[in-house]
């Protein structure tokens, strides 16, 4: 039977997590810090250079594990998608959190980095038409043709909605392993034909940055589904290769790979993380990029 999260996310771990207040915080805390809107419009400029650019002119973008800020949804916006569907396995989008992203944004950085990708001066209009936003809505949103749908669970079926650009940030490394392979399946079938993807994967351990590595030692017995799904899903680069270049009727290609040097590893890696040297298992940081071929 195939994994779905649906079936396996721990309920109690999941209303911790939804709880309004605690949604509320940490949305306000993000919006003025790593989901300000001019350091998303840095990050996604920064992947769509080493992608070889992709206009989202006109286009349809989706974004899995959109999170509490959609800051990179009002980017796709900037860069003139058409439509941007943002999604999460759970709802925790707290919209007006996105008038801080907006409002405390240095200017200049999302309508300097993405000019290479979109016309620049509607870049401009389109982010002078965010600055009038007083305090954002869903309502707001769904104006300028984002929509939020959530919670779903895309490893379980597609989206069934034909799109040309997905997205993600530190999203895949939440996967559990068993629902990775469906998940990215189901965005392929997403995907129009010559439509690219993009994902950004974070692989040290959520629960310690500053021993990013001493997770790869437990014992497999001792990290069950909600470790893998708070703590990362374990995979180390190769595998992450593996799994991309069995998706059919797509090309991938590795955007990035970062080696973080310094911290230990385990003296004993558990045998269910599969790799094939230390390069493998320092791997912190990768970028990958999905071509569909033409039908
Ligand atoms: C670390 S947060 C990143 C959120 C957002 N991408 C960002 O950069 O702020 C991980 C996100 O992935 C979502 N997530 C976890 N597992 C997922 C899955 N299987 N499918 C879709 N989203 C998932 C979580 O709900 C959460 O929003």
């Amino acid at each position: 039977m195939q994994a779905t999260l649906g079936k396996i996310f721990p309920k109690s771990i999941k209303e911790r997590f939804v709880h309004p207040f605690l949604i509320r915080r940490k949305a306000a805390f993000l919006a003025r810090t790593s989901k300000r809107l001019d350091i998303c419009a840095a990050q996604f400029a920064h992947v769509l250079h080493l992608a070889g650019g992709f206009s989202l002119k006109g286009k349809t973008c989706l974004e899995i594990g959109s999170g509490w800020v959609l800051s990179h949804a009002l980017v796709c916006y900037l860069l003139g998608a058409r439509r941007v569907i943002a999604t999460d396995l759970q709802r925790i989008f707290f919209p007006s959190a996105l008038t801080f992203a907006v409002r405390e944004s240095i200017e200049s950085i999302p309508r300097d980095l993405l000019a290479p990708f979109a016309d620049y001066s509607e870049v401009r209009d389109r982010f002078n038409r965010l600055r009038s936003i007083t305090k954002f809505t869903e309502k707001d949103l769904n104006d300028l043709g984002i929509e939020y749908i959530s919670p779903v669970d895309l490893a379980a079926k597609p989206l069934g909605i034909p799109v040309d650009f997905i997205y993600s940030l530190s999203v895949l490394e939440h996967v559990p392993k068993a629902c990775l392979e469906p998940l990215l399946e189901n965005l392929v079938r997403d995907l129009n034909p010559n439509g690219m993807m993009l994902h950004c994967v974070h692989l040290e351990d959520h629960q310690d940055f500053e021993k990013p590595f001493d997770f790869l030692g437990v014992p497999a017995s001792n990290y069950p589904l909600k470790s893998e799904i708070y703590r990362g899903n374990r995979l180390r680069l190769t595998e992450w290769k593996n799994i991309f270049n069995k998706l059919k009727t797509a090309d991938s290609s590795m955007l990035y790979s970062y080696v973080r040097n310094g911290p230990s590893l385990p003296s004993k890696i558990d045998p269910s993380v599969r790799y094939t040297d230390e390069n493998d298992l320092r791997t912190t940081h990768i970028g990958v990029a999905t071509r569909k071929m033409a039908s």
